[in-house]
């Protein structure tokens, strides 16, 4: 397959494919409510230095092992480590990429929902948490639209669209970008909007646990799209004319600049409006459409703002399945549309239990956590980071760091990197996930 890989046409298609994939629900949903439920600035601080010592890293990592390899996250390993067990760890990415999409396209389905509620309206005064509480409890109208996302991101991943796809991002991500500005204009002149900020910016460290330092952790894999072989897979479809440090500075600062706008967003809005902080997942739906109530041509805006963030989910939704469909074409020879129709449905039906946790098996628990959040808690907060501490691990001490840090740079751009990513990638990544990792463990079942 060497040489005869396809690669991203443009000098800026990996950017662009690579923030689709970043850029999610990850910045605006995942990203508003466990920073709420996390306590607020001290969270932000936290995932702030995560992504600088970890996400950065991790993304060039990822990138040089696919540019390198030319394969899916198991056909990687098995190429750069031939005869090692090292494939497993592509293998745990694969297993991410079912239960990432398998809830993400439940929350994505919300979205385009929101989007005919938009159309039907944001009126001032409405109580928007039994709103959004009503839509997720119902039982076939969100799973209906489950169906829906999930067919668009098969049907894209089965045409191979890579371009479409690639087109529509660099004209609606900085649509999103100047919507989500708008709306912090909106939120931050909203009466009381002051708490909040302060609740965004003035950090409380006393209430930081070593499970706030996992959420970030596990925040920063989610947001980057790391620690599951999604940006090997797309690294893999990158030319060697192309360098990587750059090329990774790019989408590491357009996805982290975006989660930190909606913050601004979202924050304000909600201590000036009542709600709370910590209300979990349906953060964003609940607050976000009541900032919109409060604006003119709320409901236009909110329109645009779901379909853009729609969208924005779609383009990550597509890279999810992208590592499972890359795997099963290149490692068992399956065609690319019945790869991607057949795991399409498969990710479906393992997606169903979390919608239902919401309604009809609302009493059900896992380890004390509904279906969805439990989804989100085994995949962000324990399989990305330990697939992507394998992975830090095989890059500094297998592959070895100072080949990565030759293919990073090669050709030269802008971003060096130093002899300091070695000690990040051998040392600091492996040991501060696996700690952070067995301590939260400790504190949570101790
Ligand atoms: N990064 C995406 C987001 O922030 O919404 C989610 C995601 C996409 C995670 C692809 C992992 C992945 F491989």
């Amino acid at each position: 397959m060497n040489g005869a890989r396809e690669k991203w046409t443009s000098k800026v298609g990996f950017v662009l494919a690579a923030a689709g994939s970043a850029v999610g629900l990850g910045n605006i949903w995942r990203f508003s409510y466990v920073t709420g439920t996390n306590g607020g600035a001290a969270f932000v601080v936290i995932y702030l230095i995560a992504i600088i010592l970890i996400g950065y890293p991790m993304m060039v990592t990822e990138v040089a092992i696919g540019r390198k390899s030319e394969r899916n996250p198991v056909g990687a390993f098995k190429a750069l480590a031939p005869n090692t067990p090292w494939y497993i760890v592509g293998g745990l990415g694969v297993f991410s990429g079912f239960v990432i999409l398998a809830f993400y396209s439940v929350v994505a389905g919300w979205s385009v929902a929101y989007i005919f509620k938009a159309i039907a309206g944001f009126a001032p005064g409405t109580d928007f948490a039994d709103v959004f509480v009503g839509h997720i409890t119902g039982t076939a109208v969100p799973i209906i639209w489950h169906a829906v996302f999930m067919v668009l991101t098969f049907a894209i991943i089965a045409a191979g669209v890579v371009k479409g796809i690639q087109r529509w991002v660099k004209i609606l991500m900085p649509v999103l970008v100047v919507l989500l500005i708008v709306m912090v204009f909106r939120a931050i002149t909203l009466p009381g909007a002051g708490e909040g900020v302060a609740f965004y910016l003035a950090p409380r460290f006393e209430e930081v646990t070593a499970g706030t330092f996992l959420a970030a952790i596990g925040q920063a894999f989610f947001t980057l799209s790391l620690g599951m072989g999604a940006m090997i897979t797309y690294g893999s479809y990158l030319s060697n004319k192309e360098n990587i440090a750059d090329n990774g500075g790019w989408v590491v600062g357009l996805d982290t600049a975006i989660a930190l706008i909606a913050g601004f967003a979202i924050f304000p809005a909600v201590f000036a409006l009542g709600y709370d902080p910590a209300a979990g997942p349906g953060l964003v739906f609940i607050t976000l459409p009541a900032v919109f109530a409060e604006m003119p041509a709320g409901s236009l805006f909110g329109f645009i703002f779901f379909v853009l963030l729609s969208i924005a989910a779609l383009t990550s939704a597509i890279s999810l399945l992208e590592v499972v469909v890359a795997w099963l074409v290149d490692e068992k020879g399956w065609a690319r549309p019945k790869a991607a129709v057949a795991m399409g449905i498969a990710i479906f039906v393992i997606g169903l239990p979390t919608t239902l946790g919401f309604g009809v098996w609302g009493d059900v628990r896992i380890i004390g956590m509904e279906i969805l959040d439990f989804y989100d808690f085994l995949a962000s907060e324990l399989a990305l980071p330990i697939g992507g501490a394998l992975t830090a691990i095989f890059a500094g001490h297998v592959w070895k760091a100072r080949t990565v840090i030759d293919e990073t740079n090669n050709p030269p751009g802008a971003i060096k990197i130093g002899n300091w990513y070695g000690v990040l990638i051998k040392y600091l990544i492996p040991i501060a996930v696996f700690v952070v990792l067995i301590a939260t463990l400790i504190d949570f079942f101790g």
